[in-house]
């Protein structure tokens, strides 16, 4: 396709055509990664091919990796996208947060924590496909950007509030990112060295809290600011608790204890707490949970709609 071959109705097709065109690659790992397959694929990216997919996991030919089909659904929404169907969040800007934050202590080490920014992609595709302009402000993380939105790429939580505030106004903020909430207090310039018996010593200072400082936001705060809540106890009671303190509207509450293997899995069960109450969600894929939270928002906006 990248190369303009056409020898099978397939290419000949897309050769010929002049729409909008997406692709879902599914293929064995190593042909996925393959520097051929790389380049092909950022050849068609600049030639505005849409692109969704792959996924992770066991593979038809029974290896594991990426190049796995992404489930029809996902594929269905990023044909909305592509074709800019409309919606129920039409004319409505949304703000997604996903991923980690890194922060240094010098210039080869960096603390960290085990978000894959799944979820909060998810997020930004679901509200995408129902029409919102959709901007998904990530940390450092693997997926690649989704098509139809605006992806910025950070680092650590510093600058994610700057991309955060520098993308207002918002109509709709969901902050799905697990921000550090310490950084290093002083980062050093120069790696620091082994010295056998010593152990250096690291100070932490508190990052500026984005969620908070959104919903703080006087002049152009969002109409609808949703948080998560990645608790490991009493997990309805902390993330209630959350929601006021932090001062969104809705927070929706997971339990990222190891055994739930929500950080970097592909499912997740969450509580959503509004001002009325908790309501428990049955266990779903982390797309379902973001198209669920989605729905809920398109209500939100316009009940007629949904
Ligand atoms: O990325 P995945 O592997 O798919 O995993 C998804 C997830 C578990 C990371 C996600 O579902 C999730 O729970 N995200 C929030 C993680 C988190 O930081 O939770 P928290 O309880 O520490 O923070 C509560 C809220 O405050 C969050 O909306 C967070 O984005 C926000 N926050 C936290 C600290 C900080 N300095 N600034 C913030 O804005």
């Amino acid at each position: 396709m990248a190369h303009g071959l056409a020898d099978d109705p397939a290419s000949t097709v897309l050769l010929a055509s002049t729409a909008q065109i997406l692709v879902a690659p599914a293929m064995n790992t190593a042909m996925w990664e393959n520097p051929a397959t790389v380049s092909n694929m950022d050849l068609l990216r600049s030639r505005g091919v849409f692109q969704v997919g792959p996924g992770e996991g066991e593979l038809a030919c029974g290896d594991f990796g990426a190049g796995r089909m992404v489930e029809p659904p996902e594929i269905l929404e990023a044909i909305n996208i592509a074709l800019g169907s409309s919606g129920a969040l039409e004319g409505l800007h949304a703000l997604v947060t996903a991923g980690p934050t890194h922060e240094p202590i010098d210039p080869v080490r960096y603390l960290a924590n085990r978000s894959s920014g799944k979820q909060g992609f998810a997020v930004a595709a679901a509200l995408a496909a129902e029409g919102a302009r959709t901007t998904l402000i990530t940390g450092p993380c693997a997926l690649l950007d989704p098509p139809g939105i605006e992806v910025v790429r950070v680092e650590t939580a510093e600058e994610m509030l700057a991309a955060v505030l520098k993308v207002l106004p918002a109509d709709i903020a969901v902050c799905a990112a697990a921000v550090a909430d310490w950084r290093i207090d002083h980062r050093h310039s120069m790696k620091i060295k082994k010295h056998a018996g010593q152990q250096p010593t690291i100070s932490l200072i508190e990052n500026p809290d984005i969620l908070a400082t959104l919903s703080a936001t006087s002049d152009s705060r969002p109409a609808l600011i949703i948080g998560f809540a990645a608790e490991t106890d009493k997990l309805v009671e902390n993330a209630t608790d959350k929601r006021r303190r932090k001062g969104c509207d809705w927070i929706v509450a997971n339990d990222v204890s190891l055994k739930s293997g929500v950080f970097g899995g592909d499912t997740n069960t969450v509580h959503l707490i509004t001002h009325e109450g908790s309501e428990a969600w049955p266990t779903m894929t982390k797309v379902e949970v973001a198209r669920s939270l989605v729905h809920r928002i398109a209500n939100h906006f316009d009940p007629r709609r949904v």
